[in-house]
């Protein structure tokens, strides 16, 4: 598809050696947009995260439902594309609002809300704070408990916090912007080129009260930094990966996402020199076969599938505070969006 990329790709197979495909697991497709008969709305969590509330409002996922449509880049995208407002078109709503069903309809009624990240909360709402019914409080909780109350939320479709591989997809499942369409012909920006997760997270983005008990919004200890800033990169090359599934032609699209795989993948292997994690391994290895070349999407998307695995895998079991080896690679805090 392109040469810098395919050498890249190249080299970075010729150091890990080449194997074989790894298993088949059968993953969904990334979704950008919440399922709509299942959104509760900000609403629904403002009653007891006010605070969250807050912040988010301050945001430009916030501002996104009332700017958008009047921005004259967004209708000179509507008009390359033949479409209407971006309020009545699906491919924006898709990830610039939130939609809920009203009267058997799916209505945009917020931008990118905290369902967006968080997964639409209809069947989790009432689980992910149940301590174990009335009589029951956070700090009597059984140790059992609480780990089934967090499983059974993740089962009920909640992104929490406790795997942040599962928030940090659904950041670069719209940031990579996979929708080459959108970017060829609507002249949309091909997605944001400097996303990094923890300097976008941890910005004006940022709403961690419940750590503080309700007092402060605090940046996360350093520890967790160490994993958000490595789950940033597997997911980047998940999701760059499944940007370039789609590639059909090359063009910008094409071009610009298999850039991005290899220089993800470069990172990733970059850090892996130094940190030797087996997770990581895994998703080298899987990407290692990838040949980035336009209409090569069953191979690409096994391949980010594997990439998923591991990420997930890594989210759930590294051990920050022997990640030391990260705290070099961290963006600064005045580098924080
Ligand atoms: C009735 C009160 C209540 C409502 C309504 C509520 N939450 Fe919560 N939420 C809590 C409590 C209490 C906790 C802390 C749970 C704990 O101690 O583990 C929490 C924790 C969380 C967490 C962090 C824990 C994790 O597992 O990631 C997230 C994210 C979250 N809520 C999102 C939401 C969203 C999004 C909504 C709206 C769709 C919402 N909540 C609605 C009370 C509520
Ligand atoms: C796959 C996700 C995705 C889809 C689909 C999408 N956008 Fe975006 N859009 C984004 C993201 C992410 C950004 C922020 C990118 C950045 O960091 O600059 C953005 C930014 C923008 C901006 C501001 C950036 C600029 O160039 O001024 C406009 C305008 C815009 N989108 C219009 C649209 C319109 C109109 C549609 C529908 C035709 C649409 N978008 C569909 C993800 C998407
Ligand atoms: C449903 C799609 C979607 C999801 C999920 C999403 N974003 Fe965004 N994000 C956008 C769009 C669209 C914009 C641009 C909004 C605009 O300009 O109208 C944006 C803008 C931003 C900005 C502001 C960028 C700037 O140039 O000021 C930050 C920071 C950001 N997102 C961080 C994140 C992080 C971190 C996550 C995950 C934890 C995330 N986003 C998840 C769609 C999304
Ligand atoms: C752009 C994506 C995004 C949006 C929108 C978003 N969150 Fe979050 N949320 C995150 C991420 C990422 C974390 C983990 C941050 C960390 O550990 O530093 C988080 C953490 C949390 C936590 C746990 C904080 C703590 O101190 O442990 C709660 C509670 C929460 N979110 C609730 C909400 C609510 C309520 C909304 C809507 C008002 C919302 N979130 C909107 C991405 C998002």
């Amino acid at each position: 598809m392109n040469k810098t990329a395919n050498r890249t790709a190249n080299c970075v197979l010729l150091l890990l050696g080449l194997i074989g495909n790894g298993v088949f697991v059968q993953q969904g497709l990334a979704q950008t947009q919440c399922d709509p008969s299942k959104v509760m709305t900000v609403e629904a969590c403002a009653k007891c995260h006010e605070n969250e509330v807050k912040v988010w409002k301050s945001t430009p996922h916030f501002r996104s439902f009332d700017e958008l449509s009047r921005r004259p880049k967004a209708k000179e995208i509507c008009n390359n594309l033949g479409l209407r407002s971006p309020k009545r078109s699906q491919v924006c709503i898709d990830c610039h609002y939130t939609t809920q069903e009203i009267g058997g309809r799916a209505k945009p009624v917020s931008g990118i809300s905290c369902e967006s990240c968080h997964g639409s909360a209809k069947d989790w709402i009432n689980i992910h704070n149940d301590y174990g019914g009335p009589t029951a409080s956070k700090e009597n909780e059984s140790d059992d408990h609480r780990q089934q109350r967090f499983a059974l939320s993740v089962d009920n479709g909640m992104k929490n916090t406790r795997n942040l591989y599962l928030i940090a997809r659904s950041c670069y499942g719209c940031h990579t912007v996979p929708n080459e369409e959108l970017v060829n012909f609507g002249g949309h920006n091909a997605g944001s080129m400097d996303f990094e997760l923890v300097a976008w997270s941890q910005g004006q983005v940022r709403h961690n009260f419940l750590r503080t008990g309700g007092h402060a919004n605090g940046v996360p200890e350093i520890e967790r930094l160490r994993v958000m800033y490595v789950v940033g990169l597997i997911a980047d090359l998940e999701f760059c990966t499944r940007a370039t599934a789609k590639a059909t032609s090359k063009s910008e699209y094409g071009i610009n996402v298999a850039n991005r795989s290899a220089r993800a993948s470069v990172k990733l292997f970059d850090l892996q020199q130094k940190i030797n994690d087996r997770n990581i391994e895994h998703a080298l290895r899987a990407f290692a076969g990838a040949e980035l070349k336009i209409n090569n999407t069953v191979q690409l998307e096994q391949i980010a599938d594997e990439i998923q695995v591991a990420g997930q895998r890594f989210a759930e079991t590294a051990d920050g505070s022997k990640l030391g080896r990260v705290d070099s690679h961290l963006p600064k805090p005045n580098e924080y969006k």
